[in-house]
């Protein structure tokens, strides 16, 4: 059988009803348009504004928001149409299985573990950064040999330096999240619910507050004369800009992962994932407009805390602990809903045979993917605790991109290979809009440099290898062929 043999709707859908490998559908609507806010509103927002006006667009960095989240509309558009024609927990992995075949869909899966795992283990380091340092603003000091991992130089209680040993709060943080997510999705989806409210309740209040400290001089240039070097300022810059707040927009594509999960996902998934992109960038663009109406972009530059020198313009100085204590909370549900993601996609791998059946084994009375949990538990841990962060970071940006493109790729070979099925919610003006999106999110992984090339071709090599070792000989298309 071909590598690129393709496993046919009817098989997918079929597939997905019954057994003891189903998961609960209770999400509706709203649920979901806060699982997408859950995973987009991050760290992204709040740190990476600043450094974007700073080195490359000015107050122009609301018009690279708007640039980015048309990328990510063009690719939310495509996810829509996929994710209600096959409502199932795999997203991109299950489309480009139903698209492009198993070798592709394979790729795809293990790509998908650059954004959801290494994505949460990076996110998991940052919170403990985090609520050290919230710790410290009431008086408790966390040891800073036990908040970093071994890669990491630390200043000791004594002021020597040294390296960390192990970072036990970003162990703790994925480890209370992956129990929870064990126990069930409603339970999960409810913390997020409250996370959700106060992350945008913060964002809502500093724009709100800022607003009336807003100096009209500081828009002025709006973009800032280019410097004669590609993305210092001008309108390249503002498309560098958009590259670098890219990362503030991943996340509403996780809403796909949870489609087997969703009560009606015909109607809800596209509000859910158009929805929740819709809600964040209109928070982006104000709270950037904001941001850099209180501050001169100039004085981002190699500014550690960008908000806070917004703050500081202001009487309100209890904000800067109240943005510390959102974007925690950001950070936390980012991690619960890529944790979320991740085992969802290796639910369906494994269903597919492409990995170990303890990936698809579900749990009698929590109905969820309990053990895929439980060993994403363990293996995200070990990086939150160990790794190099820093270099896997970027990673998860080539990696989400990655998939974008597959799934507007994916949209085009689907309207020609199945003209006639139904299609709950189609992707407007075919092919325009996926070639659009491809052609912006080529250029945004374009944008982030060769490493990160490198990096993902070592990462795709390891997939590889796993795939002629284990997964081609147990694939249940493979061992029970379709008969034409
Ligand atoms: N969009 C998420 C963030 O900004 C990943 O943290």
């Amino acid at each position: 059988m071909s590598l690129f043999a393709t496993k046919p709707l009817a098989r997918i859908m079929a597939e997905s009803e019954g057994g003891s490998h189903t998961l609960k559908r209770t999400l509706g609507s709203m649920q979901l348009v806060a699982l997408g806010i859950g995973a987009i509103i991050g760290a992204g927002l709040f740190s990476l504004t600043g450094v974007a006006a700073a080195n490359h667009a000015g107050p122009g960095v609301v018009l690279s928001f708007i640039l980015a989240a048309v990328g990510c509309a063009f690719a939310g558009l495509c996810y829509s149409e996929f994710a209600t024609m096959i409502p199932i927990a795999g997203s991109a992995y299950t489309y480009s299985y139903a698209t492009m075949g198993e070798l592709l869909a394979w790729i795809i899966g293990w790509d998908l573990v650059l954004e959801y795992a290494v994505g949460a283990a990076t996110v998991s380091v940052s919170w403990s950064a985090y609520v050290v340092s919230f710790l410290k603003d009431f008086g408790i000091t966390f040891p800073a040999q036990f908040a970093a991992s071994p890669w990491v130089e630390v200043v000791l209680a004594d002021g020597s330096k040294g390296h960390g040993i192990i970072n036990i709060p970003a162990v703790f943080v994925v480890c209370m999240i992956s129990l929870l997510l064990m126990i069930g999705i409603q339970e999960s989806a409810r913390v997020n619910a409250v996370i959700v409210v106060i992350k945008v309740a913060v964002v809502l209040v500093f724009i709100a507050v800022g607003w009336s400290y807003i100096d009209p001089k500081n828009y002025e240039p709006f973009v800032p004369q280019n410097t004669g070097e590609f993305g210092a300022f001008g309108y390249s810059g503002v498309v560098r800009a958009a590259g670098v707040i890219f990362f503030a927009y991943i996340g509403f594509d996780a809403v796909s992962t949870a489609a087997q999960e969703a009560k009606n996902p015909q109607r809800d998934m596209p509000i859910g994932i158009i929805g929740s992109l819709a809600v964040c960038t209109v928070l982006y663009v104000l709270f950037a407009h904001v941001l850099t109406g209180m501050v001169n972009y100039q004085d981002f530059k190699g500014a550690a805390a960008p908000v806070a020198l917004a703050i500081d313009k202001t009487p309100y100085l209890w904000l800067n602990k109240m943005v510390k204590l959102a974007i925690i909370a950001g950070f936390t549900s980012v991690i619960l809903v890529m944790l979320l993601g991740q085992s969802r996609v290796f639910f369906s791998m494994s269903r597919d045979g492409l990995l170990p059946k303890v990936f698809s084994d579900i749990h009698p009375t929590w109905l969820t993917p309990y053990r895929s949990n439980m060993l994403f538990m363990v293996f995200v841990s070990m990086f939150s605790a160990f790794a190099p962060i820093e270099v896997v970071g970027e990673m998860t940006s080539i990696g989400t991109l990655f998939a974008f493109v597959l799934v507007c790729g994916g949209v085009i070979v689907m309207r020609k290979s199945y003209p006639n099925i139904n299609r709950p919610f189609k992707t407007p003006l075919v092919p325009v809009v996926p070639i659009l999106g491809i052609l912006i999110n080529v250029a945004l992984m374009f944008g982030l440099g060769w490493t990160n090339w490198l990096r993902l071709f070592v990462w795709l090599a390891i997939g590889l290898a796993i795939y002629f070792g284990y997964s081609r000989s147990h694939s249940k298309l493979r061992l029970n062929p379709v008969k034409k």
